[in-house]
C-alpha cells in the first residue's frame, strides 16, 4: 500500500537532512533577538529546574536551536513588503486569519540580483486576538524546523518605529489555498478521494516529523483544514505555529497546555 511508501520516504528524508550543510547567505535574526534570548533564559531556568528534579536531559530547546539556525531566515524591511504588495492593496489580499491579513506579492532576491519569488505576507493585525507571543513563536518554531509537508518560513518583519508596531511573516506562496476552501468553498470543485488521502498521509508526514524526526519534540495544537496548505500539486504543508509548544523534556511525561482541535479536523 501507499502507506509504506510513504514511510520509506520519510526515512530517506532524515538520511538527507542529517547530512544537509545550514545555509548561511541571510543575515542573523536580531531586532527581538533579547526576547529570545530571554525566552532561551526561561528554557534555562527550565532545563535546571528538571535537572533537580531529577533528569538529566541533554535535548536542546527550541530558542537554542533557533540560535543555531536563525541565519536561515531573511530580515525584511517594512519598504520592501509595502513594495511586494502595492502598499498592502486589498486587490493582493488573499485571506484573513485570527493573525491578521494576509496577502500575495513579489520580492526580490536579497542581492536585487536573479528572479523574484512569489511569497504570501502575513500582516499582524495589531487589534487581533492573536500578538506579538504568536509572531514570535512563530519565526522561532518555522525558523527550525524543516520538512515538504511543513509551510517554509522565508523571513520576517518587525519594526517598533512606526506609530503603531509592525510585525509580517513572509512564507512560500501556496497556490492552491487551503484544505478548507476544497472541502467547504463550493466555488471549488470537489477533491478526489485519491488527492484527499494524500493529503492526510503527507500531513500526518509533517506532524510525525514534528512529534519525532527532530532533537526537540513540538506539539503543533492547530491542526485544522484552514491551515493545511495545497501547493500546485494538492501536496500539504502545515502552517500557523504561533500555538505550538514543545513537547515535554526526558523524563517527563506532561505538557501543561490545553489540547487544540478543531471540528474541520474531522473532515479529512
Ligand atoms: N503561505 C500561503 N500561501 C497562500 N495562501 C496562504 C498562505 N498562508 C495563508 N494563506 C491564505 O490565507 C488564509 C488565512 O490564513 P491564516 O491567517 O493562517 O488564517 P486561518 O488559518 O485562521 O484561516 C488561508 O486560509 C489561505 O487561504
Ligand atoms: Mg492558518
Amino acid at each position: 500500500m501507499g502507506c509504506f511508501h510513504f514511510i520509506r520516504e520519510r526515512n530517506r528524508y532524515r538520511k538527507r537532512r542529517a547530512s544537509a550543510p545550514m545555509p548561511s547567505s541571510v543575515p542573523m535574526y536580531s531586532p527581538t533577538s533579547n526576547e529570545v534570548t530571554s525566552r532561551s533564559e526561561d528554557s534555562t531556568t527550565a532545563k535546571q529546574t528538571s535537572k533537580s528534579s531529577g533528569s538529566v536531559s541533554s535535548q536542546k530547546s527550541i530558542p537554542e536551536l533557533y540560535e543555531e539556525r536563525a541565519h536561515n531566515l531573511r530580515v525584511f524591511e517594512l519598504k520592501e513588503l509595502r513594495n511586494a504588495t502595492n502598499d498592502f492593496s486589498r486587490l493582493l489580499k488573499i485571506g484573513e486569519g485570527g493573525f491578521g491579513s494576509v496577502y500575495k506579492g513579489f520580492v526580490k532576491p536579497p542581492d536585487r540580483k536573479g528572479d523574484g519569488t512569489i511569497v504570501a505576507i502575513k500582516k499582524l493585525n495589531p487589534q487581533g486576538l492573536q500578538g506579538h507571543k504568536q509572531w514570535l513563536a512563530e519565526v522561532q518554531f518555522l525558523g527550525v524546523v524543516e520538512h515538504p509537508n511543513l509551510v517554509k518560513l522565508i523571513g520576517y518583519c518587525s519594526v517598533d518605529s512606526e506609530r503603531v508596531p509592525q510585525r509580517m511573516l513572509v512564507y512560500e506562496f501556496m497556490p492552491n489555498k487551503s484544505l478548507e476552501d476544497h472541502l467547504f468553498n463550493r466555488a471549488y470543485p470537489s477533491l478526489p478521494w485519491s488527492t484527499r488521502l494524500q493529503v492526510a498521509l503527507r500531513a500526518a508526514e509533517g506532524l510525525a516529523y514534528l512529534h519525532e524526526g527532530m532533537d526537540v519534540q513540538v506539539i503543533y495544537r492547530d491542526f485544522k483544514a484552514s491551515n493545511v496548505l495545497l501547493d500546485e500539486e494538492f501536496r500539504p504543508k502545515l502552517s500557523d505555529f504561533g500555538l505550538a509548544r514543545e513537547g515535554p523534556s526526558e523524563g517527563h511525561t506532561h505538557v501543561t497546555t490545553a489540547v487544540r482541535m478543531h471540528p474541520t479536523a474531522l473532515a479529512m
